[in-house]
């Protein structure tokens, strides 16, 4: 079946609903967009992709400016666990046989991350968005002990004199013991394997990593650091360092976002308050920096705004932060600021100025990877598809939840 037809459909709905009211009011409050209908229309294009591209071996990571169809990565590319992750979502929502199968095919290779020296902290990104949801989703046994040799591949990268992870072995020679603001996203699979039968240093490790990380990458403007280099022998902070943003002590977008998640994720797992109010800090800063379609620029700093290619990457990582982070707040007030700061990401990403719709196989255009290298500016890469998806299936489940409560 084409998707045409029902793409125009969902595009009319959202014209509509986004011209009636730019007020953000609560999810549970709110029929401005049918996530059902975004979600439907989301695993039915992966399903078309998935299955013209079942017999790769390789990874969907980008899509060329111009061009129609994903480029494709080896399974040792950091965005390797994204297309099954992608795959996985769109199996938990639609149920469709087809999609676990493709699931299944793609998240097999990834094996091999799990049992191999490690040579980047990536192996969270890797592992875990695809084995993770896969175990999540199916409980298959063999997908948990391939968690959590990974978990124990991760931990070989720790430092216990700096305390914090080895972020790039590849780039000591640059920034010596490096822990970057991305390596916040991987400690959940460190978190996940200590409460899942892995070893429980596994714990100690990820929460000490979160607070040196903490200390020293976030700012004292409320931003954070991309890189921060440390001493490894006696683990002094040496300096902070920007790799992909745009100056040292600019605000590299989805860094910020990866902050926002990381601690997010780092209070839920250790209840240690100083990481939640982390998490609050860096997201208010960035709520209040952004522009007014609500997704931000490569990097809020670059003296070229508006002129500036976005992210929509990080806007979708945003959205699963806050939602992250709805949750775990008490405060009313703080709950709703964070679920209605998502929910208009995630509304603003389905509309036609970000949606592929039917202009290539990706799910979500206008994406910045590697803005100084000159990679990847303003195209689909692969992670804000898993991202936009991530959150539309946690927006769902809020959802369900809230009217079953009003049964
Ligand atoms: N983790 C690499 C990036 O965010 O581009």
């Amino acid at each position: 079946m084409s998707i045409a037809k029902p793409f125009l459909l969902l595009v009319i709905v959202l014209l509509v609903s986004c011209n009636s009211n730019k007020k953000q009011v609560p999810v549970s409050e709110t029929q401005k967009f049918d996530v059902k209908t975004v979600l439907d229309l989301n695993a039915l294009k992966v399903k078309e992709v998935a299955t013209s591209i079942s017999t790769k071996d390789s990874f969907p990571r980008n899509v060329k400016k111009g061009a129609k169809d994903w480029d494709f990565v080896d399974v040792k590319d950091w965005c390797s666990g994204f297309w099954p992750g992608v795959l996985w979502y769109s199996y938990e929502h639609s149920g469709d046989k087809i999609l676990k199968d493709e699931a299944e095919k793609f998240t097999l290779p990834i094996k091999s991350i799990a049992y191999t020296k490690a040579d980047n902290h990536d192996i969270g990104f890797m592992v875990y968005c695809s084995y993770g949801n896969g175990y999540r989703i199916t409980g298959n046994e063999e997908y948990k002990k391939i968690l959590l040799a990974a978990a124990d591949t991760l931990a070989t990268l720790y430092n216990p004199k700096v305390g914090s992870i080895l972020s790039w072995p590849s780039q000591m020679h640059k920034f010596k013991h490096n822990t970057i603001i991305d390596n916040m996203m991987n400690l959940e699979l460190l978190f996940w394997a200590a409460k899942n039968g892995g070893d429980k240093e596994l714990y100690t490790i990820a929460k000490s990593h979160a607070e040196v990380t903490m200390k020293n990458i976030v700012r004292k403007d409320s931003a954070v650091y991309h890189v921060g280099s440390f001493d490894e022998v006696t683990g002094d902070f040496l300096a902070g360092y920007t790799h992909q943003g745009y100056a040292k002590e600019s605000m590299w977008a989805r860094g910020q976002t990866w902050g926002i998640y990381g601690f997010s994720i780092a209070y839920r797992e250790t209840g240690e308050k100083a990481f939640l109010d982390t998490a609050i800090k860096l997201s208010d800063h960035y709520i209040n920096r952004l522009p007014e379609d609500k997704i931000p620029y490569w990097d809020f700093d670059d003296p070229k705004i508006p002129n500036a290619p976005k992210d929509a990457s990080a806007a979708a990582v945003a959205a699963c932060g806050m939602l992250e982070l709805s949750k775990l707040v008490k405060d009313e007030k703080l709950k709703e600021k964070y679920t209605n700061a998502a929910y208009s990401y995630i509304e603003e990403l389905s509309t036609e100025t970000y949606l592929s719709g039917n202009t290539n196989q990706a799910l979500v255009l206008h994406s910045t990877g590697h803005f100084p290298k000159n990679s990847e500016i303003d195209v689909p890469i692969i992670y804000a598809d898993y991202y936009y998806m991530e959150a539309l299936m946690r927006i769902k489940k809020e959802e369900e939840l809230l009217s079953l409560s009003k049964k």
